[in-house]
């Protein structure tokens, strides 16, 4: 089998990759470890910058995200229970959109199924070759049989824990980690949300955000223990510990049920540098994570593999290596500012253990700067809304 990019990873970087070559007539196959309907069981964040949007209209997969879709204005920060709006079209002229990326991925999925473009699902073992050389390859199994594919580039999209970047020598890669000292605990309930816009809340309890997928339903999180247990997070008690952790008044708001998803996340900080080898890209979550509390995640997928796109476009329509050559610093100059502003929303909204009571006042002291400073209100809604590219 023989084809211009073979994707690794089936997520929103490789879909959204293989669309955007495909607008620009590059054959591509993608090779995905799990089953579709494994892929579209994973709930991830749902903020959209208004890049990221631009981008998915202009592959022709953002019909259902305009409909169905939320867009936000603002966004509220609660500290012990004081409450302050930011307005993003009073402060950056900008706003965001609210769609999950389940929903995402799932327009995507329809896309390509829609093109014929191949995608190889439930394929095992899936390992990289060659990419040093003109001609790489990639093989996997299926079905108890060992299969070939010949192409000219690999775009490595699966992920933090997928095979592309382990593929790579150790001495080429340098990686760059942060672990923080809790996780996220989700809850999706098919309740209304308690309010129009996101609520980031910092309590001594920990932290809480009140997020949501549509008018009908909502998606809440709590900072717990790396330690913790989910089986021990009644929805009963998932509640209890909500209320206390957001503002009252919106504690009083919240319309509670059975949960229909429950999962804790780690928090992390990752980048590998750099994205190129030979032939060999990395895109997305492969390359670097950031915690979900700025919800860069899928928007950096999109930016990478807009870059990535335009770079191969570049070599196909010129033959010209220029934007190959680029690929890396350019993507990773947009990765390194989502990972400064990541950190920096972690470090503000969340209690860490072994910290003292003096950064407690610190965290509270940045708080009162964003809410008395238009410049610093500013600064954290030209983050959170994202430049353009
Ligand atoms: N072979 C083939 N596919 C693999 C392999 C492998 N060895 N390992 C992982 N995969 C697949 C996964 O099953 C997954 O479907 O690669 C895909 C990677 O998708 P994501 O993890 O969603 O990563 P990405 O497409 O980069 O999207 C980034 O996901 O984690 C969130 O916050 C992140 O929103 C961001 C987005
Ligand atoms: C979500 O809706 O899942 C979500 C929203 C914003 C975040 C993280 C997650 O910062």
């Amino acid at each position: 089998m023989r084809t211009q990019v073979a994707i690794i990873g089936a997520g929103p970087a490789g879909l959204l990759l293989g669309r955007l070559l495909e607008q620009h007539g590059i054959e591509t196959v993608i090779l995905e470890q799990r089953s579709g309907e494994y892929v579209l069981g994973r709930i991830r964040a749902g903020v959209l910058e208004d890049l990221s949007r631009r981008v998915l209209n202009e592959a022709g997969v953002g019909a259902r995200m305009e409909a169905e879709g939320l867009v936000h204005d603002g966004v509220e920060l609660a500290f012990d229970g004081a409450r302050q709006r930011f307005s993003f079209h009073d402060l950056v002229g900008r706003e965001v959109m609210v769609y999950g990326q389940t929903e995402v991925t799932r327009d995507l999925m329809a896309a390509r199924a829609a093109s014929g473009a191949p995608t190889i699902y439930e394929a095992e073992n899936v390992a990289l070759h060659d990419f040093d050389a003109a001609r790489p390859r990639v093989t996997w199994r299926k079905d108890g049989v060992t299969r070939e594919l010949v192409c000219d580039f690999i775009a490595g999209c699966d992920g933090f824990h997928g095979a592309s970047r382990r593929a790579v020598p150790e001495a080429a890669l340098t990686q760059f980690e942060r672990v923080y000292p809790f996780g996220w605990l989700g809850v999706l309930v098919d309740q209304p949300p308690v309010s129009p816009e996101l609520i980031y809340a910092s309590h001594p309890r920990g932290f809480a955000l009140c997020s949501m997928r549509s008018a009908m339903r909502s998606r809440y999180y709590l900072q717990v223990s790396t330690e913790a247990d989910i089986g021990e997070w009644t929805d009963d008690r998932f509640w209890d510990e909500l209320r206390r952790r957001i503002p009252a008044e919106a504690a009083g708001h919240l319309r509670t049920g059975p949960s229909i998803e429950k999962s804790i996340a780690p928090l992390r900080s990752f980048v590998a540098e750099p994205l190129r080898f030979g032939r060999l890209f990395l895109a997305g979550d492969a390359a670097h994570i950031v915690p979900p509390t700025g919800a860069k995640g899928l928007n950096l997928a999109v930016s990478d593999v807009t870059y990535l796109s335009q770079a191969l476009a570049q070599y196909y329509g010129e033959r010209s290596m220029a934007g190959i050559d680029g690929y890396s610093a350019r993507a990773l100059r947009r990765i390194w500012r989502a990972e400064r502003f990541s950190w920096w929303m972690t470090t503000l909204l969340h209690q860490f253990p072994d910290r003292s009571p003096f950064e407690r006042r610190l965290q509270l002291a940045e708080f009162d700067h964003l809410c008395d400073s238009r410049a610093a209100a500013q600064a954290m809604c030209d983050s959170y809304t994202g430049s353009p590219l």
